[in-house]
């Protein structure tokens, strides 16, 4: 949609979104707090998983508030969904925080819409605790209607832009399916990591003696170089880091131990033989 790409490449938000970018990094600073919202230890982002609390809560209170004598049980979802948006919206702000600019484009106006979603939910509570019915109704419904706005920008960012994905899965793809030499095993230095193009596809090699794995070599998070990453760490717990955002993937087998990343970094099967060291997909 014309609208939409526009919004990607609307700079004239860039000012505010860095502003807010900052605040939110600085604002969250404890690394485990960082990995928890993340979803590190989840296998994907957190922030999808949190909304679909308030999202499921203002869906059933718009539902009963057309069946009459339900009114108690919809101000109790509102009150639920208003208090269960402020966790979910930590999580997805500090994801966003971590985005490319035409992702954080649209990512503001996605947590401006649910913010003013929310604004009105909470205004409907407190007109229906003051017994004020029709103008709770009418202020949720309102809720409802903008919420479905940052809903599908919300759907964009992950759907049409890429973002929470895993972004170096799509290259498993492109290495070839049979065992293909990569490079001589004495090229490789010791306990540091090398890169090798294997089908235009570059691969992230670690030898430790004469033990090679090795990992797609562009972060899955927002395709960093992970070639030019610090090696942390020795054996089986050797660690590379990211240069970008700093996410932290173990070497023998990909596993994300810190974020931002949610998932891990697919690994590619390797093997030596007569002193080549081979990879092939999956
Ligand atoms: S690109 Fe963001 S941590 Fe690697």
């Amino acid at each position: 949609m014309k609208l939409l790409t526009r919004l990607e490449e609307a700079r004239a938000l860039d000012p505010v979104s860095d502003k807010i970018q900052s605040a939110v990094q600085a604002a969250v600073k404890p690394r485990t707090l960082r990995d928890l919202l993340h979803g590190t230890w989840l296998g994907h982002p957190l922030h999808p998983v949190m909304v679909q609390v308030p999202v499921g809560a203002f869906m059933s209170a718009a539902v009963l508030d057309l069946i009459p004598g339900r009114r108690k049980s919809a101000t109790a979802l509102i009150a639920l969904g208003t208090a269960t948006a402020g966790p979910a919206a930590v999580a997805g702000w500090l994801d966003w925080s971590q985005m490319t600019k035409d992702r954080r484009r649209v990512g503001l106006v996605h947590a401006a819409a649910n913010l003013t979603a929310v604004g009105l939910y909470a205004s409907s509570l407190i007109a229906r605790l003051r017994g004020q019915s029709a103008r709770g109704k009418a202020l949720s419904y309102a809720g409802l209607s903008v919420a479905g706005v940052g809903a599908y920008l919300g759907g964009h960012l992950a759907y049409a832009q890429s973002a929470g994905t895993n972004q170096a899965a799509p290259e498993i793809v492109r290495l070839p399916e049979d065992w293909t030499v990569a490079c001589s095993l004495a090229s490789l230095p010791d306990r540091k990591t090398a890169v090798r193009k294997v089908a235009d596809v570059p691969v992230l090699l670690y030898r430790d003696g004469d033990r090679v794995s090795a990992l797609i070599e562009r972060c899955a998070h927002e395709t960093g170089p992970l070639g030019d990453g610090e090696v942390v760490g020795t054996g089986r717990d050797a660690c590379v880091v990211c240069p970008w955002h700093g996410s932290t993937f173990r070497l023998s087998d990909g596993g994300v131990v810190h974020g931002p990343a949610a998932s891990n970094q697919p690994v590619v099967p390797c093997r030596v033989r007569e002193g080549q060291v081979e990879i092939r997909q999956p």
